[in-house]
């Protein structure tokens, strides 16, 4: 049977899945993503409570396992992610800041974290879910202190210190047209006049079995037409435990239009999952009651959803 990175190599795409560190101790996860996937995203060994959970003290441990593992199969890596409201240590969410001195914290991160890993991570997800699901700007610790000024601020200096990763802005429930969709297109439209180096927007495309959006293509082309790449960078399609066999089906269809609409999509560059089996998934931790959401089961069975994807591909 095919693999699905020949199959997407074939449609000019990368398809990728997330990993953990811990799951990297298991010989199943390792042979399977080796040989089904292009890239792997770090599921947590690169946010910033993983890297800087001290100011100033940097700890690349769980960044640097993930990419030797990634290097060893010769597989590619996308930095996940530089500025974010959550994972975030309390030094940086709870400090007394002024514009000044949150700008220096910004550029030092992004700026080390950047530079360790130059030349190596071919995307960074540069800032992470920065809107309210009505399109308005989140209430974080850098929107608080510096504005939508944090945004062009993380990008400049993520540009500056590797020339050559895309520098991507990524959230959820962006995956069909509405306000959040909105504000994002009109953001990135904004700061791309004003030449900030925006390359990507990143849909993460957290769904529900049986709950994609009718406009799930055509808000992926829309943003396209702002002349950025476009990807789908956590997609995980869940369900209430355990999946019905009606639901298995319906799951297939999901996994074909989602990763059919990237395929469909010309600027739209590749899929990542976030995980692949059901033995280590987000899910259930997150959503109680929920889970069943990626390709292949918890005993490395692959699912109708698997299928989904082969016949999107
Ligand atoms: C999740 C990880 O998978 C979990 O292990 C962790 O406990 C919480 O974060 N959006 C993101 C990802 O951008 O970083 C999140 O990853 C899932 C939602």
């Amino acid at each position: 049977q095919a693999t699905l990175k020949s199959l997407a190599a074939a449609k000019g795409k990368y398809i990728g899945a997330a990993a953990d560190n811990g799951e990297l101790i298991d010989p199943r996860f390792q042979q399977i993503i080796g040989e089904q996937f292009h890239s792997t995203t770090p599921g947590n060994g690169m946010k910033w409570d993983a890297i800087e959970p001290r100011q100033g003290t940097f700890n690349f441990a769980k960044g640097d396992e993930i990419l030797a593992f990634a290097q060893s199969k010769g597989m590619t890596v996308r930095g996940h992610t530089l500025v974010w409201h959550s994972q975030l240590p309390g030094w940086v969410a709870n400090g007394n800041w002024t514009r000044e001195t949150l700008t220096a914290v910004i550029e030092n991160h992004i700026n080390t974290v950047v530079n360790h890993y130059k030349g190596t991570l071919f995307h960074w997800d540069v800032v992470n879910e920065i809107f309210n699901e009505d399109g308005t700007w989140r209430d974080t610790v850098f929107y608080r202190v510096l504005g939508e000024d944090f945004v062009s601020l993380a990008f400049r200096t993520a540009r500056a210190a590797d020339p050559n990763a895309k520098l991507y802005i990524n959230d959820y429930n962006i995956d069909g047209s509405g306000p959040k969709s909105t504000a994002m297109f009109n953001l990135v439209q904004k700061l791309r006049a004003e030449g900030v180096p925006i390359d990507g927007i990143g849909s993460q495309a957290h769904l529900i079995v049986g709950s994609i959006p009718s406009s799930f293509e055509s808000n992926l082309q829309n943003f396209a037409s702002l002349g950025v790449d476009v990807a789908l960078t956590e997609l995980d399609i869940r369900t209430s435990t355990p999946i019905s066999e009606a639901k298995s089906q319906q799951q297939l269809l999901d996994y074909k239009t989602t990763v059919g609409a990237c395929v469909n999509t010309p600027s739209c560059v590749g899929v990542t999952i976030w995980g692949f089996t059901d033995r280590y998934s987000w899910i259930p931790s997150t959503f109680p009651g929920e889970g069943d959401a990626l390709p292949w089961d918890k005993n490395y069975n692959r699912k109708a959803a698997h299928d989904g994807i082969v016949l999107a591909l």
